[in-house]
């Protein structure tokens, strides 16, 4: 089959934060092989393009120029399954919930903390998605690429990837460069459960669950995001809207002396994470809205679309938000969704 470009598409349903604006050109991709045929077509092949996963990770504050390339790629396979791991391929347009979902109803457990997190799986590794003590980067063996400019496909080994806090390879040198057609995990054997996070620990002990189950931690994290983070389709939002800022033990001191209780973890490289939803909160912002655009208040690092927000307006919000953080903390935090 070949090519339907659509024009002038309202994307307000192709983003959870479902504020409008308008893809001037608009093409589904339904496989690798139509990736080639966008590449290769003699109007959409240079113009620039912009990759639309599920939309849960940006922001719109205008119409969209360049080439909006939606990720249907369906596809969920177990390759290899031996004693000492099961490895999956997932095509880049299925629902990242699903995968997860798939993958323990089949009995391959090692996803479950990831539960919930809106989005595709190929938008997964764009910013290496993470919660309740794992992040992809912890799963992930391969993506397969194909290369805007050639057309060629590539798989890159996850090590290639440059996974880091939130960040990548593709939200960097590669963005808008080349498209993930689908994602490789591998899922170690036995399985251990990641129940390290407060939150999930303190909901298992809750449970009296001492030795859980994959089901167990699945359904933990389930009921601690629903108790704590918007629904997007009940209330426009991209979860976290900032990241956490990471910071050296000097500065870390020296906003603890004057903060006692900010909340913040050590992390491996001797450096710390500063909880940004505390920053937030503790410069009045919680629950605060600025027309339909509202601080989420019961996890103030969600921006939410109370209704009819345009996407200036959020942005507008956000920049409030980081102008307050920045002048009481002197840390200028950092947004997570894309922005366009
Ligand atoms: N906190 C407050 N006040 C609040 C809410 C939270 O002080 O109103 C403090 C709490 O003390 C808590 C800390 O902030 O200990 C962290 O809160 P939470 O556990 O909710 O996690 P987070 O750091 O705010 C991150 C991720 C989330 C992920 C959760 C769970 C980022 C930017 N966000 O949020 O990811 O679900 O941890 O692992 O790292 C996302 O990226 O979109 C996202 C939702």
């Amino acid at each position: 089959m070949s090519l339907q470009i659509e024009t002038d598409v309202p994307l307000r349903a192709f983003n959870t934060f479902g504020v409008d604006a308008t893809a001037h050109r608009f093409v589904r991709v339904r496989s690798a092989r139509d990736v080639r045929l966008v590449v290769d077509h003699p109007e959409l092949g240079r113009a620039p393009k912009f990759i639309l996963g599920g939309g849960s990770n940006l922001l719109l504050t205008r119409d969209v120029e360049a080439v909006v390339v939606k990720v249907d790629i369906a596809g969920l396979r177990v390759l290899e399954d031996d004693a000492r791991s099961t490895l999956i391929e997932v095509g880049a347009g299925e629902s990242w919930h699903g995968v997860v979902e798939w993958a323990l109803d089949q009995g391959y457990a090692g996803l479950e903390n990831l539960a919930l997190i809106p989005g595709t799986a190929g938008a997964a590794p764009v910013q290496n998605i993470g919660a309740y003590g794992l992040e992809l980067s912890d799963r992930l063996e391969s993506v397969d690429v194909v290369d805007f400019v050639t057309g060629r496909s590539a798989t890159l080994p996850a090590a290639h990837c440059r996974l880091g806090y939130r960040d990548s390879v593709f939200k960097r040198e590669l963005a808008g460069k080349s498209l993930i057609t689908a994602i490789r995990l591998r899922l170690p054997k036995p399985w251990v459960p990641v129940t390290g996070y407060a939150d999930v620990a303190r909901w298992l002990q809750r449970q009296h669950c001492t030795e859980p189950t994959p089901r167990a931690v699945f359904d933990a994290v389930c009921a601690i995001r629903r108790s704590k983070l918007p629904d997007p389709s009940q209330l426009g939002n991209a979860g976290s809207f900032f990241k956490n800022p990471v910071v050296n033990r000097t500065i870390r001191n020296e906003i603890l002396e004057e903060y006692p209780d900010i909340v913040s973890y050590p992390l491996e490289d001797g450096t710390y994470k500063l909880a940004a939803a505390w920053m937030i909160a503790a410069c009045g912002w919680k629950g605060q809205s600025r027309g339909g655009a509202a601080v989420h208040e019961k996890q103030p690092l969600v921006l939410v679309n109370r209704g009819g927000a345009t996407g200036a307006e959020i942005l507008a919000l956000a920049q409030a938000v980081q102008a307050s953080v920045e002048e009481k903390f002197g840390l200028r935090l950092e947004p997570e969704p894309v922005i366009v």
